[in-house]
């Protein structure tokens, strides 16, 4: 009896309440926008635009003297106020990022409308972003600056170390999402090239500030990464996270040697291989390349690793050379020998290697290197299950070269070459390429997914099915 007076009043007291919610809302912020969208403005804004990169340095870079960076880095967001928002009061307070412009995380809470004026030049007309950004750009990064920040310090400590309550195990458990694109150990994309390999691992370590960032936003231009904010991901969750992948390597010696055997000067990220031609190459006259391709240890020892024993017994790349089957048995020592000259003075590598990289072609030549007559018939075709072959290409190949394998050109126009056209024309390059990845591109390395040399087989397969022109 009771309740059912009282019911429609508490209904309208919580009418009028919703009201006066609403109104401070909308006195609050009168903008719309996605938050989440500016997060990856802060960090790299024509990326995530895909808008023309800005041309010279930031006009405020010339009001510091001590980041000695020039040119689009000079326009990011993160560049003069950090990753972690708090300018010269956080990460970049010291180190070669250190600008001594303040941070932004005062505005943790202000109103919107200020903010996006500060974008435009009210403050600083040097700080006007409105000739280089759309409205809708700057309102989402006011915004972010707004609500989507996050205290670092509720994630990680000072000296990089992940907080005590950080639960590795559980973060392995949110990794099996990172795992698909990055590798079960985070190694199956390298950020930077093979002369300083930078993975997951090496991110959550030596930088956990932008980890963090580009967890909770993707990263700009990268439509497909996930970002944690859009999943409301809670800080715990980052935490965790944070810990499991701080234990992952920073290196992937096989992966990385196995680049290295395909164009040691493209994975090393050098703008021109070395002068002239490797000097053994005048020992051998049948192989008429010349410059770049010399220097290839594939150009001389093959891509099936066979040398003249192997695929480069006949043809145009003939040279005669040995493979490098029986180097597999080789103490690093041996091999170290090999590369750096104290063997052969005309097989000598050393100028252009550091100690890294001899370890990587070290561990690659003893582990990476295995036999590919197993999975090769002898008319070229691949032994492999193509319907597996298929949904590895989908899951992490098809993103860049297309669902056809045709996105991306390795030819010309009048003579294209696919995906497709190199697995049946060159098996062997297409299983190194599938294993190790592509030297100086972002290429994953299939065998950091995990996949075995197997699998790799029935993804050759399936692109032997894939259209070759
Ligand atoms: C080249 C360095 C540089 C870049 C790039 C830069 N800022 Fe700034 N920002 C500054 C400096 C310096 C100030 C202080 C300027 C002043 O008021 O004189 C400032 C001030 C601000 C403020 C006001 C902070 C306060 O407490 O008053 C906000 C908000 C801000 N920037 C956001 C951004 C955003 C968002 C971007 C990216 C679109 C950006 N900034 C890019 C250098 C930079
Ligand atoms: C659907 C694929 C995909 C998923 C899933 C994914 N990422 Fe990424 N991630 C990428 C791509 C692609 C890049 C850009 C790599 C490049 O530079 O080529 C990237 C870049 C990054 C970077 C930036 C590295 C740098 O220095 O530039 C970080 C950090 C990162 N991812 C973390 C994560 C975390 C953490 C997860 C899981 C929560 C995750 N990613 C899930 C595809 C993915
Ligand atoms: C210009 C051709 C050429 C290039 C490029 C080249 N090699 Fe060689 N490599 C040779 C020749 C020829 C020999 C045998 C030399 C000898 O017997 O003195 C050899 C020998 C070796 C051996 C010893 C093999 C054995 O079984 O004794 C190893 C290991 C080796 N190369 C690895 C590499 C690696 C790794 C690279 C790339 C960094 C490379 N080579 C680049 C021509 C080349
Ligand atoms: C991040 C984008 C990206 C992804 C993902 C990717 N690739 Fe590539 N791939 C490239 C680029 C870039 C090139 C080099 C194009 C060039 O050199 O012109 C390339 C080249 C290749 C080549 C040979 C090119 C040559 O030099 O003849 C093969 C084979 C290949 N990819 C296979 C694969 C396979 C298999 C996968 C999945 C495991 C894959 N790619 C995933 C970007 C990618």
């Amino acid at each position: 009896m009771h309740t059912k007076r009282i019911f429609p009043l508490v209904l309208a007291a919580l009418g009028v309440f919703a009201l006066i919610l609403a109104g401070c809302a909308s006195q609050q912020s009168s903008l719309t926008g996605n938050p989440a969208r500016g997060g990856q403005l802060y960090d790299k804004w024509w990326a995530a635009l895909g808008t023309e990169e800005p041309v010279g340095d930031h006009p405020l870079w010339a009001t510091q003297t001590t980041n000695t960076r020039s040119g689009l880095d000079t326009w990011r967001c993160k560049e003069c106020h950090g990753w972690d928002y708090k300018g010269a009061d956080g990460a970049y307070g010291s180190g070669s990022h250190f600008t001594g412009f303040i941070g932004v995380i005062t505005m943790d809470g202000k109103d919107p409308d200020e903010i996006l004026a500060i974008l435009k030049g009210s403050t600083n007309p040097d700080h006007d972003f409105s000739s280089v950004m759309d409205e809708q750009a700057l309102i989402d990064l006011a915004l972010f600056l707004n609500q989507s920040m996050i205290d670092d310090a509720t994630i990680v400590n000072a000296d990089k170390s992940p907080l005590p309550n950080g639960n590795a195990n559980a973060g392995k458990t949110i990794f099996a999402l990172c795992s698909t694109c990055h590798g079960i150990q985070g190694t199956a994309i390298n950020f930077d090239n093979d002369s300083e390999p930078e993975y997951l691992g090496t991110v959550a370590s030596g930088n956990p500030w932008e980890f963090i960032h580009k967890a909770r936003f993707g990263q700009p231009g990268v439509g497909i990464m996930p970002a944690g904010v859009t999943m409301n991901r809670q800080t715990q969750e980052y935490i965790d996270l944070l810990a499991y992948v701080q234990s992952l390597p920073t290196e992937s010696f096989v992966t990385e040697g196995g680049r290295l055997y395909d164009n040691w000067w493209k994975a090393m990220g050098m703008a021109e291989p070395p002068a002239g031609d490797q000097p053994l190459w005048a020992t051998q006259i049948t192989n008429t390349r010349t410059g770049g391709d010399t220097w290839r240890c594939k150009e001389c020892h093959g891509w099936d690793y066979k040398g003249k024993d192997g695929v480069y017994g006949s043809g145009s790349h003939l040279t005669g050379f040995p493979g490098l089957m029986d180097a597999r048995n080789m103490s690093a020592e041996e091999l170290t020998a090999w590369l750096n000259g104290t063997k052969n003075p005309d097989h000598d590598f050393s100028p252009y290697f550091e100690e890294s990289q001899f370890s990587m072609l070290v561990a690659f030549i003893q582990t990476g290197i295995v036999d590919r007559a197993p999975y090769v018939n002898d008319d070229k075709s691949v032994k492999g299950d193509t319907a597996h072959g298929e949904s590895l290409f989908n899951s992490v190949c098809a993103r860049c070269h297309g669902a056809d394998g045709k996105n991306i050109n390795f030819g010309d126009a009048a003579e294209p070459e696919f995906v497709g056209t190199v697995a049946s024309d060159n098996p062997w390059e297409a299983l190194h390429k599938g294993s190790f990845g592509q030297p100086g591109t972002h290429m994953p390395a299939g065998l950091n997914f995990g996949w075995t040399l197997q699998d790799i087989a029935d993804l050759i397969a399936y692109l032997q099915t894939l259209p070759t022109k």
